[in-house]
């Protein structure tokens, strides 16, 4: 006898209704992505940059890949490795994600990597940028880049172009010693001399000391890494003891001229020559939906650890796509090698012997275009890959 004999058509709603109760419609599997940023700190401008550009990339493209949705769990580190570690520890044990991301400084991403390794689930380092990274663990990814990448190309570019004497101020700590290191090999190489050499402490920097050795020692420039963040007080303090009345011009990678920043820094800044992966002012079309996109969100530009962070996820979401949803932590590294791409900052790619993002890096130059303060490009360099490991 069929159920419909027995009851009236109001129990047997009932009686659906009770089956639907016990028996939810499964909920969509989620995969989980573990994001461990410097939200607090001195290196906070990092992970507002990429937090902001990963939520606007899932905007735009939505949180569902492969049939999995995504969830983002982010996590502040403050930029302090002991908390990074902890962190990721949690992340993978307890809230099993399936990646760990972002890593704002070099001593996060290091203190990351034994974990990746143990619990075989991929690291994408989406702003540190030391070239020894990517050889502490086979999970390791970057959509970064590396210091040697666009240190090498402006220590070419100022021997080239009149720049005789150079002193060098650096942040004291792996990118900075990167950064110094392959500056001074391919200046120097090219006849240029190094005058003065100082480092200064990553955490809260009073430049104005170490400003006043660079100018007595009378430079045609000085080459500056300080990580992103603090482009901002190095120039202000540039300006007040007057090293561009000086003349000394300032050359280096591009962190300091970062485009978030960079509008606030006053016209000292004017001439400035960097070599460097992006900038807000790179004229392809999709640079200026991804800058267009990026202010209407947030009222800000885009920086180069902002476009870092967008190719991260992305890098995230073409991996899941290849493996059809599937996490297992080898398979999705193999899905990301060789993965090529447009981003807003040009052509790029995973070089699939390192995992390290292979890029063009342009030489800029800062200039005011329509009253705003610009990093514009005049020389590319195509599919630089990272020379500092070898080295090592
Ligand atoms: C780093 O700690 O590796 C780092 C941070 C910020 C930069 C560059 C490198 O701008």
């Amino acid at each position: 006898m069929s159920i419909g004999k027995m009851l009236s058509p109001a129990a047997i709603g009932v009686a659906v209704a009770g089956l639907l109760a016990i028996t939810p419609v499964r909920a969509q599997e989620s995969v989980k992505i573990g994001l461990i940023l410097p939200m607090t700190g001195g290196q906070a401008s990092t992970g507002k940059q990429i937090d902001n550009a990963i939520k606007l990339y899932m905007q735009q493209n939505g949180d569902t890949v492969a049939g999995k949705k995504i969830e983002v769990i982010l996590k502040d580190d403050g930029a302090l490795p002991d908390n990074t570690k902890r962190l990721a520890q949690e992340l993978i044990v307890n809230d099993k994600v399936s990646f760990i991301a972002g890593f704002g400084v070099t001593p996060a991403a290091l203190a990351a990597a034994p974990l990746a390794t143990q619990g075989k689930i991929p690291e994408i380092v989406m702003a540190a940028g030391t070239s020894i990274i990517t050889e502490r663990s086979p999970y390791i990814v970057r959509t970064s880049f590396t210091l040697a990448q666009s240190s090498t190309i402006i220590g070419d570019w100022a021997v080239k172009n009149g720049i005789k004497k150079v002193a060098t101020l650096t942040s004291d700590y792996a990118p900075g010693n990167d950064a110094l290191a392959s500056f001074k090999e391919h200046f120097t190489a090219g006849g240029g001399e190094i005058v003065e050499e100082v480092k200064v402490p990553l955490a809260n920097p009073d430049f104005a000391p170490f400003l006043q050795r660079m100018k007595d020692a009378k430079p045609d420039a000085m080459f500056v890494f300080v990580p992103a963040g603090q482009g901002g007080n190095f120039m202000k303090q540039y300006a007040e003891r007057g090293l561009d009345k000086s003349g000394i011009k300032v050359i280096g990678p591009g962190d300091v001229m970062d485009d978030d920043l960079l509008n606030g820094m006053g016209d000292a800044a004017l001439g400035a020559v960097t070599a460097h992966i992006y900038s807000a002012a790179h004229p392809s079309q999709i640079n200026k939906d991804f800058v267009a996109a990026y202010k209407k969100a947030y009222g800000s530009r885009p920086g180069f650890m902002a476009v870092s962070g967008y190719d991260g996820i992305h890098l995230i979401y073409e991996a899941l796509k290849k493996t059809g949803g599937k996490t297992d932590g080898d398979a999705l590294i193999e899905a990301m090698k060789g993965m090529k791409w447009e981003s807003p900052r040009g052509p790029i790619s995973i070089d699939p012997e390192t995992r390290d993002i292979v890029q063009n890096v342009y030489i800029r130059k800062v200039e005011k275009v329509a009253g705003e303060l610009y990093n514009v490009e005049f020389q590319t360099f195509e599919a630089v890959k990272d020379s500092g490991k070898t080295k090592k």
